[in-house]
């Protein structure tokens, strides 16, 4: 018998990053749906009361503080039983003029921090019988950005680390998804790019892959990119190269 979504039941939900954007909107989604949500970001102690929120105010590139942190969560949440990294940056700048402060922040809190939040929460979630892990890459980690050189190598980064993981805890309950993301019309997005993807049908894409226990939800254009990958790379390169 096929396992149900990790989202059947009123659950406690950690999400990063849901200030803004998809985050948001996934953030308001899950609440609908009767989830309690730890919504962790620097800006989360002003987003507006709601019933299930849980604002938790923190920089993720505190990486050190990051294992105490969620170890925190998890004592005073014993029922969170999923993870959602969505938090992340990117500078739209070439390799070469970005400062290394930018640099720095950037790969700690797109690759580094998932990777330090997964690693602490990894033996409580693995105890529950739905647990999931959810990590939102991008099609910038098949084919990069010209413009976005170290964004698309935490993206790809990210993707490795989530086959990598699904493939140590394979046999258990545990679910861990990739979700693999076109452009979306989000602040991060702003004043670039033409045909975007709705935060809100993004994030409602992802809640329906993860009802479906979707090991990868590609959403929207990303779904192509397989193909493209595999028939014409070039062709993938090319399209996603100006980002
Ligand atoms: N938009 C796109 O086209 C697109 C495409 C592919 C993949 N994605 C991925 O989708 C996810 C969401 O992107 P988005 O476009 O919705 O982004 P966004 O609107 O820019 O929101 C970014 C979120 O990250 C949080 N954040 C930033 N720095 C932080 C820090 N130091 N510590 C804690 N939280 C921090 C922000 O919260 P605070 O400011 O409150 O800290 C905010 O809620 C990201 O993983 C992104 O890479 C987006």
């Amino acid at each position: 018998m096929s396992r149900p979504s990790p989202l059947a039941k009123p659950t406690t939900i950690l999400l990063t990053g849901g200030t803004s954007g998809i985050g948001a909107v996934l953030l308001s989604r899950l609440l609908d749906r009767g989830h309690t949500v730890l919504a962790l970001s620097r800006g989360a102690v002003h987003l507006p009361a709601r019933a299930g929120l849980v604002p938790v105010g923190a920089d993720l590139t505190d990486l050190p503080e990051l294992p105490g942190l969620v170890a925190g969560l998890l004592a005073d949440h014993p029922a969170l039983s999923v993870v959602i990294n969505n938090a992340a940056v990117q500078h739209a700048l070439e390799l070469t003029a970005s400062t290394p402060a930018q640099l720095i922040e950037e790969a700690a809190l797109n690759l580094t921090a998932p990777a330090l939040i997964v690693q602490a929460a990894l033996p409580h979630l693995m105890r529950q019988p739905q647990g999931a892990v959810v990590n939102l890459s991008s099609g910038l980690a098949t084919f990069p950005k010209q413009a976005g050189g170290l964004y698309s190598a935490t993206k790809a980064g990210l993707s490795s680390l989530t086959t990598s993981l699904r493939w140590q805890v394979e046999g258990t309950p545990l679910l861990v998804s990739e979700v693999v993301l076109p452009l979306v019309d989000t602040p991060m997005t702003a004043g670039r790019g033409a045909r975007k993807l709705t935060a809100e049908r993004a994030a409602e894409a992802i809640l329906r892959g993860l009802d479906a226990r979707r090991p990868v939800i590609r959403v929207g254009a990303a779904r192509a990119l397989p193909l493209i990958a595999a028939l014409a790379p070039w062709l993938g390169r090319r399209m996603l190269r100006g980002g």
